[in-house]
């Protein structure tokens, strides 16, 4: 029997994440193409996926955040698509022939190795380039390190997707003597330092005497906590938005970070919109 073929099926927060994504890149291109100066504006898709996931509800498949990229006008002058997954590299190859007069670039492996070795380096101020990055991971497996090094290049923007679920079910406990060392390793990379512990964890008085435990949040104190984090080495960063699934379930928080006041204001203006429309 042939195996069947695999896809991603996404939820309805994720159509709003893409819908997010598309206005912001449809707004960094009408600002980007005006500068006579710039030399080059890219887009680079940390995590890409597929470029063709299906939705949950009407099993439709629809432009993956690649495909929204490479599907507005006008287009940028150079796509970086990197994705660990064998089998969504694949799907991921199908672009090129569909698009072939777009420059894309497909780089199989981890992002944080490739950005910092292949596509960051062509990125430097003297460049004359400027490059949007969208962080989309699952977990936590984009290192603070990585980040480290896309602000340092002051030509890069960031559209982040915060993964406060991950974080808040797959690290965080109750009590922080409760979490395995593999988990707090990740979350150290992750935010860098070990003074997330701070932010996410607070002194409550017990029968027992002071004890840490969990701040009780909504998950967007997750986002802020990370934005004062980005703010340590990116000149303008977002509030962070909420993404939730039908249970209002808090998913992912979306945040900008970035070294240009311009950025910030498309962005803050695009999530502003998105809260007011979701009361
Ligand atoms: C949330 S999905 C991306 C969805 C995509 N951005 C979209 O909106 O259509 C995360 C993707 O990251 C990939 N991935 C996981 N770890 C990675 C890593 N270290 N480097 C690059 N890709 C990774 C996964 O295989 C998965 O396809």
């Amino acid at each position: 029997m042939p195996s069947k073929e695999r896809e991603d099926i996404i939820g309805k927060w994720s159509l709003e994440k893409l819908e997010l994504l598309r206005k912001y890149l449809a707004g960094y291109l009408t600002v980007l193409t005006n500068q006579t100066w710039c030399l080059g504006y890219e887009y680079i898709d940390a995590f890409a996926g597929t470029g063709e996931p299906k939705t949950k509800d009407e099993q439709k498949y629809v432009d993956g955040s690649p495909r929204i990229a490479l599907g507005l006008t006008p287009s940028f002058t150079q796509y970086h698509f990197i994705e660990q997954a064998d089998w969504r590299v694949a799907k991921l190859e199908k672009l090129r022939g569909e698009f072939p007069s777009q420059g894309i670039a497909i780089y199989p492996g981890d992002c944080n190795k490739i950005l910092r070795e292949q596509i960051l380096p062509q990125l430097s101020y003297l460049s004359k380039k400027r490059a949007i990055a969208f962080i989309d991971p699952f977990g936590m497996q984009f290192e603070w390190e990585t980040m480290e090094h896309l602000a340092e290049t002051k030509t890069v923007e960031v559209i982040l997707n915060f993964p406060v679920m991950a974080i808040n079910r797959g690290v965080l406990r109750k009590h922080p003597e409760m979490i395995s060392k593999a988990s707090r390793g990740r979350l150290d990379r992750f935010w860098g330092t070990k003074d997330w512990m701070v932010d996410l964890y607070m002194e409550e008085r017990t029968l027992f005497g002071i004890e840490k435990v969990k701040k009780p949040h909504s998950g967007k104190e997750f986002g802020y906590a990370f934005k004062k984090r980005l703010g340590e080495i990116f000149r303008h960063c977002s509030s962070p938005i909420l993404m939730t699934n039908s249970k209002n379930t808090p998913l992912y928080c979306m945040l900008f970070a970035g070294h240009n006041a311009t950025g910030k204001k498309i962005a803050e203006e695009i999530f502003l919109r998105y809260e007011k429309n979701k009361q």
